[in-house]
């Protein structure tokens, strides 16, 4: 009895989602994507420049045939394979490589992470996009703060970094547990590149785990964009002016994704920022209104992502504070004040 009620909310989930996404994409398309979306999940593994271990693959560890992720600039690596565990470097102690899915290097590749810069990685936990930011910067002459608002994914945080990072630099990386919803917590006019790699219903993972699919509807993709939205609007406040920041996640969903960027943009309340995503060309993937998005059912490379992003760069606010005081007295604004109550759990 109680198994096939478990069934049948098994059966309603995905019946509601599948309803959901194909009038998102199209039925041809859908189907296709749906297929994708089952498939193992590929990895890459993203060399770590601080570890002395990256001459071959056989020095790495890896399979003979692991090649360069050819829409990469960083060195990652992928194989048919399995990639076992990194190994660590008797030298400095620290691990030689990290697994991820190469769409995540892709998006950070797009934040074009600079030596000096002072970067802010909002929802950095579990790490693996933090780790790929530091190997574009310096932590000499530039900053990263890690933040995680989870207790425990800020605990794995701190360990990843504690693997990944010389001891002598660790000090140099600030992780920190704040809400990233709330503009109080981080400083004016520091940073220069931001990441939002936001809370989001990770489809892929979710077409593969049948008791997380027995709770999906609508309404759980309508209010993670509440709380995406408000972390975008936070950082589009705090990057600086002529800085960029890069809004990521790996969902599928329209509504998390471009539904966001549109909501940032209209947003008084929030400082002006403009869509930059065409500045550069990705490998693989395709454009969406306002971002790109890498799909598993690809036409080049099947088999990575979900991975949606859209860059944005902050310009000179238009609107003078009186005009936005004038406008904003009377109108409530969906989501941007809201903070997390994860934060008050
Ligand atoms: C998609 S994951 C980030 C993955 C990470 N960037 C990586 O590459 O390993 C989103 C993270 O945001 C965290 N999060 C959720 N709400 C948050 C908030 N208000 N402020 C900061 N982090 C938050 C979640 O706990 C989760 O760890």
């Amino acid at each position: 009895m109680k198994k096939s009620n478990t069934h049948n909310k098994q059966q309603i989930g995905l019946r509601a989602f599948k309803a959901y996404y194909s009038k998102q994409f199209g039925e041809e398309r859908w189907n296709s994507l749906y297929k994708s979306l089952h498939l193992p999940k590929k990895h890459s593994c993203l060399l770590n420049k601080y570890s002395t271990i990256v001459t071959n693959n056989q020095d790495l560890g890896l399979p003979a045939d692991a090649k360069q992720v050819e829409f990469l600039t960083l060195p990652c690596l992928s194989c048919d394979e399995e990639i076992s565990h990194p190994s660590r470097d008797d030298s400095n102690l620290v691990l030689n490589y990290y697994v991820l899915d190469a769409a995540s290097v892709m998006a950070i590749e797009a934040l074009d992470i600079q030596q000096k810069d002072n970067v802010l990685d909002l929802c950095a936990a579990p790490g693996g996009k933090s780790i790929a930011i530091m190997q574009k910067l310096s932590l000499v002459e530039g900053t990263l703060q890690c933040n995680e608002l989870d207790s425990a994914r800020n605990a794995k945080l701190k360990r990843i970094i504690t693997e990944y990072v010389p001891f002598a630099y660790q000090s140099k990386v600030n992780v920190t547990r704040k809400s990233g919803s709330l503009v109080f917590n981080f400083p004016n006019n520091f940073y220069n590149k931001i990441l939002v790699d936001a809370p989001c219903s990770s489809d892929r993972h979710l077409v593969q785990n049948a008791d997380e699919m027995a709770k999906w509807k609508p309404k759980l993709t309508e209010t993670l964009a509440l709380t995406q939205l408000s972390l975008l609007v936070c950082a589009m406040e705090k990057v600086k002016v002529g800085g960029t920041i890069v809004y990521a996640t790996c969902s599928i969903s329209d509504a998390e994704n471009d539904g966001v960027i549109e909501k940032a943009l209209a947003n008084k309340r929030g400082a002006s920022c403009v869509v930059v995503t065409n500045e550069r060309e990705y490998g693989i993937g395709e454009p969406t209104k306002h971002g790109w998005i890498v799909l598993p059912d690809d036409k080049k490379e099947q088999g990575w992502g979900p991975l949606f992003f859209c860059v944005l760069r902050r310009i000179e606010s238009a609107v003078k504070e009186d005009e936005f005081n004038d406008s904003s007295s009377d109108e409530e604004e969906e989501g941007v004040q809201s903070d997390d109550s994860e934060e008050n759990k």
